[in-house]
């Protein structure tokens, strides 16, 4: 790949879902590319360049599974679900734009075993009226993550914090090494497409209590990274949360978030600006 090459290509993923490859990892997008060229028999990258300029064949989805990182886990980094649920959920729950139900948005939500965990962390934290509190719809743009979410089975990589208690309560063995998510735990759970960059494409025109967006951000250009913040500005209630992962911050980004310092982590919250 030449320089001019990873520059179009680059500016071009940018531009369309966020994640940006900083130069010197450039052989990395290569890497990730090259199947893509190889497979459509392309004699060079520009030529794949200009195939997703005309969106032949609807090569994006192709492209957007090729670029993104999908890594993810059960319980991953679990202090923002535990700020949820000690500290802000009464304040949200008040405020619910819904009465009594919090709605939630997952952005980014790879193959599920986010949005599923705060499913968890809810039902051992039920509602005192034994109504189902959480409302959760979450999206990613790669359809194959996607599809692995709504299946909902998953292998000792996903499950690599998840302690054997919580295996037993929560999943059923649907073969060697493989679990199978209890189906009342995908109840109040809903996948679909979405681009963080692109309202249309969010699920509900409703607004949510609180969305979680963590470690997504940190592969985005600054210029995706306001562009996602406006979208979550826009799909959040007055006073919503915007919880991220511990690694990343937008403390002094933008005046549309104020940071309020929990006890585990820090939130956002959307001002009235
Ligand atoms: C590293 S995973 C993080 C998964 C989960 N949030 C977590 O913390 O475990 C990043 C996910 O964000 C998705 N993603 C990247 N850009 C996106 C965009 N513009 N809109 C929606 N999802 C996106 C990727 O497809 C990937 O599944």
């Amino acid at each position: 790949m030449t320089y001019e090459e990873f520059q179009l290509l680059n500016e071009f993923i940018s531009e369309l879902i966020g994640v940006s490859f900083p130069a010197e990892r450039g052989r990395l997008l290569e890497s990730r590319l090259r199947p893509r060229v190889q497979a459509l028999r392309l004699p060079r990258f520009m030529d794949y360049y200009f195939v997703l300029q005309y969106d032949i064949d609807s090569e994006a989805e192709h492209l957007m599974h090729a670029v993104t990182n999908n890594e993810t886990y059960f319980f991953r980094e679990t202090r923002q679900f535990e700020a949820l649920f000690d500290e802000v959920i009464g304040d949200l729950k008040a405020e619910a734009v819904t009465p009594g139900t919090i709605r939630l948005l997952c952005a980014g939500c790879s193959s599920g075993e986010e949005p599923y965990t705060i499913r968890m962390f809810g039902e051992e934290n039920p509602n005192p009226d034994g109504e189902s509190m959480l409302q959760i719809d979450a999206i990613d743009i790669d359809l194959e993550r996607l599809e692995a979410a709504r299946t909902a089975e998953y292998g000792p990589n996903s499950l690599r914090s998840t302690s054997e208690s919580q295996i037993q309560s929560y999943f059923s063995r649907s073969g060697s090494n493989r679990f199978k998510l209890l189906p009342h735990l995908q109840v109040g759970v809903r996948f679909s497409y979405g681009n963080i960059l692109d309202l249309d494409t969010y699920p509900s025109r409703v607004s949510y209590d609180a969305i979680f967006c963590r470690n997504v951000l940190i592969y985005f250009s600054e210029t995706a990274l306001h562009r996602a913040l406006d979208c979550f500005v826009s799909a959040l209630r007055p006073g919503g949360l915007l919880f991220l992962g511990h690694s990343e911050s937008i403390i002094g980004v933008t005046p549309r978030f104020e940071p309020v310092r929990l006890r585990k982590c820090i939130a956002y919250r959307k001002t009235s600006e």
